[in-house]
């Protein structure tokens, strides 16, 4: 496995990699959910790259990047041990010289949900893995079905920007209890963390009632919103959406492919999750 900390040196490596090349880009601090695309990219291409860099310009003012959990040592061992080829580790410098002004935005997408909680975080997003795409060039780049709306976003960029890379989206990964895993769990004290699977039991409720035929998009958001409120560590729910899968819209009747989607504050914080309807996730 070779680590790279350099455009031009990972550039040039992914140039005489073996083809189909698979890139799972992360902000580090791995967990089972990360591995999850990594076994997934591993099986599926001759050749695997893994990029870690926690992007600040996806971070918005007062938000966690001082405190978001590194652990490079532990990742690269994850990492060697997954059989990935190629590491890519920029630091900010690398990433954002000097003099670098050219800024990615996906619109409408990128407004919605999240966007409006978080202006500019998916302009971050979108810069940094157009750059991502760019300086590898894969076959192939692997997201998680955890971050639904970076998907949707993902995929609209690649399309519009005829980046001839396919996006692959993996189902979520979950604790025992259903919590889908993100690096921010370390966050959550223990009362917390015991509470924090109400998410996903909102969630689980929404797609079953969605399964025995209620399909109407306020219903279903209602019932989502009586789970979460019912638990007194949840405190302010940001929003519960019912959406077109890929254009985000909320929908009045829940027509496949939607996501039922939440995020919820549980002390300081912040927890998003979604279902798929009609899907496994
Ligand atoms: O999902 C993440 O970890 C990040 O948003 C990504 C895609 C690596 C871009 O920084």
């Amino acid at each position: 496995m070779r680590v790279l900390d350099t455009v031009d040196a990972m550039a040039e490596a992914c140039r005489s990699a073996q083809r189909p090349l698979g890139l799972v880009p992360t902000m580090g601090y791995l967990h089972q959910g990360h591995l999850a695309l990594v076994r997934r990219a591993r099986g599926e291409n001759a050749a695997l790259a893994v990029s870690i860099f926690v992007n600040p310009t996806q971070f918005g003012p007062g938000e966690d990047l001082p405190t978001y959990p590194r652990d490079m040592d532990r990742d690269l061992a994850l990492l060697k041990k997954e059989g990935a080829d190629l590491v890519f580790a920029p630091s900010v410098g690398e990433m954002y010289p000097q003099g670098m002004n050219t800024w990615v935005e996906v619109q409408g997408l990128s407004q919605r949900l999240e966007g409006e909680y978080r202006p500019g975080h998916f302009r971050g997003v979108a810069t940094v893995v157009a750059k991502l795409l760019n300086i590898v060039r894969p076959d192939r780049a692997y997201f998680g079905q955890k971050d639904g709306q970076q998907t949707a976003v993902v995929k609209r960029l690649v399309k519009d920007l005829n980046m001839g890379v396919d996006v692959v989206v993996v189902p979520t990964v979950r604790e025992a209890d259903g919590l889908a895993m993100s690096s921010r769990n370390v966050h959550l004290s223990e009362e917390e963390r015991r509470a924090a699977s109400v998410l996903y039991h909102a969630l689980r409720g929404a797609k079953r009632l969605w399964e025995g035929g209620q399909h109407d998009g306020e219903m279903l958001r209602g019932a989502v919103r009586r789970v979460l409120e019912k638990e007194p560590l949840v405190g302010k729910i940001d929003y519960v959406s019912v959406a077109d899968l890929a254009t985000l819209e909320e929908l009045d009747t829940a027509t496949i492919p939607a996501m039922v989607s939440v995020a919820a504050w549980l002390g300081k914080t912040r927890l998003i999750d979604n279902v798929v309807l009609g899907a496994d996730s």
